[in-house]
């Protein structure tokens, strides 16, 4: 099926704070689904990545575990085909971590934007936790030791694989041979979904999320709350589509495109309501939602169905990443005892 020059190994996480949501599905969730048929793919739910910020409420971490699963199997992530499992049951990983560790500055840490504007929005100030400023550090353990070399994600991880190739190339100088493998990110034709409320991302600490799990209410009401063009007031009015939710929306999910270019013309020139735009986007995002809510409701139902598969896969994923952990300790002449 694939020869060895264009075969990739793929890999990507999600800290399982709470259900996903669209900004997840045409950030990469969409993309998974795709790859998966095409190279070897792991899925890492990322629970220790997940407490960095949660570390006095761990039971928000634990119980998201399954309404994770439960998203990527609604979405189409098959367990035959994708790996998916579990960082805080990959010893490996905490390991790599604490090695890269040494090879990395504070300063550079600190440099992150992504971490730099978490940070800010987080507003930690004295109260930062230790894990969290260097959780791009435990990200590079994640990445490097299943040797993935293409990472689908949102541009807002690009730091984070900027970070991992520094670490890759400073820890494989160090070795006698190279053990660890550069990435590259695979980012969707939408890298960024914009929230509910126009803000420039969707995010659940923002709230302006619409999950995967969403009622039909739940759509409609966003929907129809979302932010169009202000200057926009009659409908004869000529309307702009850049910077218009609806529209970005439309561009984002709507199956038909030349129905979305035709829709911006109309809009454009006048004569189109905000009300018949929001209409297009609630049928196509219902669409799009309903079957998705119907199969996670069936999957959460059966929680011990879902820990198999995450333990079949997390079992594979330890045997792949103890590998990696033992010949980054061979290379730097530290004794393998397990
Ligand atoms: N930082 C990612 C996020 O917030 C989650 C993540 C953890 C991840 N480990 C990863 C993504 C490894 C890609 C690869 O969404």
């Amino acid at each position: 099926m694939i020869n060895s020059t264009n075969s990739h190994t793929i890999l990507t996480g999600d800290r399982p704070t709470g259900p996903l949501h669209l900004g997840h599905y045409v950030g990469s969730l969409r993309q998974r689904v795709t790859l998966q048929d095409r190279y070897p793919q792991y899925v890492l739910i990322a629970d220790l990545q997940g407490l960095t910020d949660n570390g006095s409420n761990p039971q928000k971490i634990s119980q998201n575990i399954f309404e994770v699963m439960a998203d990527y199997l609604a979405v189409g992530i098959d367990p035959a085909k994708t790996t998916i499992c579990l960082q805080s049951a990959l010893p490996a990983l905490a390991e790599l971590t604490m090695l890269y560790m040494n090879i990395v500055t504070v300063a550079r840490v600190e440099r992150n934007p992504t971490v730099k504007a978490e940070i800010a929005q987080k507003g930690f100030s004295r109260s930062l936790p230790t894990g969290f400023l260097v959780y791009p550090i435990s990200q590079a353990a994640d990445i490097t030791a299943f040797k993935a070399d293409r990472v689908p994600v949102g541009d807002d991880q690009l730091p984070m694989l900027e970070q991992t190739n520094e670490i890759v190339h400073k820890m494989n100088s160090l070795l006698p041979n190279p053990v660890l493998v550069p990435c590259q990110a695979m980012l969707s034709s939408v890298s960024r979904l914009p929230g509910i409320d126009g803000n420039a991302k969707m995010s659940k600490s923002l709230g302006n999320t619409l999950t995967l799990s969403a009622s039909e209410d739940d759509i409609s009401k966003a929907v129809h709350a979302m932010y169009t063009d202000p200057n926009h007031l009659r409908v004869s009015d000529p309307g702009q589509v850049e910077g218009n939710v609806v529209f970005t929306y439309l561009d984002a999910f709507h199956p038909d495109q030349a129905q979305v270019a035709a829709l911006k013309e109309h809009y454009q020139r006048g004569g189109l309501g905000d009300r018949q735009c929001k209409q297009e986007l609630e049928a196509c995002l219902q669409a799009l939602l309903s079957p998705i809510r119907e199969r996670r409701q069936q999957f959460s139902a059966d929680k011990a169905a879902l820990m198999d598969i995450l333990q079949a896969g997390t079992e594979k994923a330890h045997e792949v990443t103890q590998q990696t952990l033992s010949e980054v300790k061979r290379g730097l002449g530290l004794p393998v005892m397990f």
